[in-house]
């Protein structure tokens, strides 16, 4: 089977989503005297230069195959209809072979006016990444860090030390934002402070608690035996928290195991600006189909705008200043990296 099948594949058969995470290790403090109405609720938000209706979007997943050209078709579709952004898939392949091209522009065919988002890994050059990013008409272009995952993959990288400078290069280079993201290893206090100090605007600390690409790349066959590397990495929430100190240098995107609007209002709380959701958007289309997917869309969108009422938060940014207490666990995890918050 083709790696991008495979790799779909396995994420259905993941569980991740469905389990506890760290999500639920924060709680939310209510109050029972509302302070504002559902209708003065606004979700819109900006990450970047790039204004969001709708502040989650479907993240980078799939597309190198034809049955992903139907996925990507049917994301694409969801997509429109619900009005949130897109990320396509690691449009990598496709540059090394144009027979690929359709199943990534499929995204932007069945959604001519949608907000897409290209994606790359970072040995790709500036040249190769223009192409990807006219291909879809990109909004941005998504550079993905995926080193956990090139280790435990027999045939993966195993190059690392020139992504600095590639980031830069691109940085440097394109009209569009770039946003640099992980694929579910979370991410730490420093390696966001290096990609602020490369310049990065927008970083999606895409952290463990979902879909799991350790386990994925394991369950490969002939792939190297490394399971017990499952839990290596920053859930999505120690990632928030390792990104507290930089909130005013950079636009946060959270995502890495989000199922529910819950989880999407408690990244807002530790600072996140939008949301990118993955596994649980795959697993809807291809279990429940295209309409349920829809209709889960627009379902978080009002329970998002409920929620937020109840808080007494009209914005985004409002959420920031929700009363919240995190579990000795988060807790610990505060003081042993010494991040001066709650
Ligand atoms: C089938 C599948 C393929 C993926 N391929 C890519 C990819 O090509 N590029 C990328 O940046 N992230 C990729 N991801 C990672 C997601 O964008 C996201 O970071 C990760 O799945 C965690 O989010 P989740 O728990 O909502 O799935 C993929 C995820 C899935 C499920």
């Amino acid at each position: 089977m083709n790696r991008k099948d495979e790799h779909v594949t396995l994420a259905l058969e993941q569980a991740e989503h469905t389990k506890q995470n760290d999500f639920d290790q924060i709680q939310l403090i209510h109050h029972s005297l509302g302070s504002i109405d559902v209708e003065q609720v606004d979700i819109s938000t900006q990450i970047g230069s790039i204004p969001l209706e709708i502040p989650f979007f479907i993240n980078a997943m799939t597309g190198g195959s034809e049955w992903t050209k139907d996925i990507n078709a049917k994301l694409g579709y969801v997509a429109k209809q619900t009005g949130i952004a897109i990320a396509t898939g690691s449009m990598s392949a496709a540059l090394k072979d144009d027979s690929l091209w359709d199943s990534f522009t499929v995204v932007r065919d069945v959604n001519p006016n949608g907000l897409v988002f290209a994606n790359i890994n970072p040995n790709i050059s500036v040249e190769d990444a223009q192409i990807a990013i006219q291909k879809v008409q990109g909004k941005a272009l998504q550079i993905h860090l995926n080193a956990a995952q090139e280790i435990v993959m027999s045939e993966g990288d195993r190059s690392f030390s020139h992504w600095r400078s590639n980031i830069k290069a691109h940085l440097q280079s394109h009209k569009v934002d770039v946003i640099v993201k992980e694929v579910g290893m979370g991410m730490s206090g420093q390696t966001i402070k290096e990609l602020i100090d490369l310049d990065v605007k927008i970083i999606d600390i895409s952290g463990r608690g979902g879909t799991n690409f350790v386990s994925i790349e394991n369950a490969r066959k002939g792939n190297s035996q490394m399971n017990y590397m499952a839990n290596w990495g920053q859930s999505s929430v120690q990632s928030l928290l390792e990104a507290l100190p930089y909130l005013s240098q950079v636009d946060i995107i959270a995502s890495g195991g989000i199922r529910n609007a819950l989880d999407m209002v408690k990244s807002f709380v530790l600072g996140a600006k939008a949301i990118g959701i993955s596994g649980v958007i795959l697993q809807s289309v291809m279990n429940q189909g295209v309409e349920a997917t829809i209709q889960m869309i627009e379902n978080w969108q009002q329970d998002l705008i409920k929620i937020m009422a109840l808080l007494g938060a009209r914005t985004i940014l409002d959420l920031r200043k929700v009363d919240v207490v995190l579990s000795l666990e988060l807790q610990h995890y505060l003081k042993s990296r010494e991040i001066n918050k709650y």
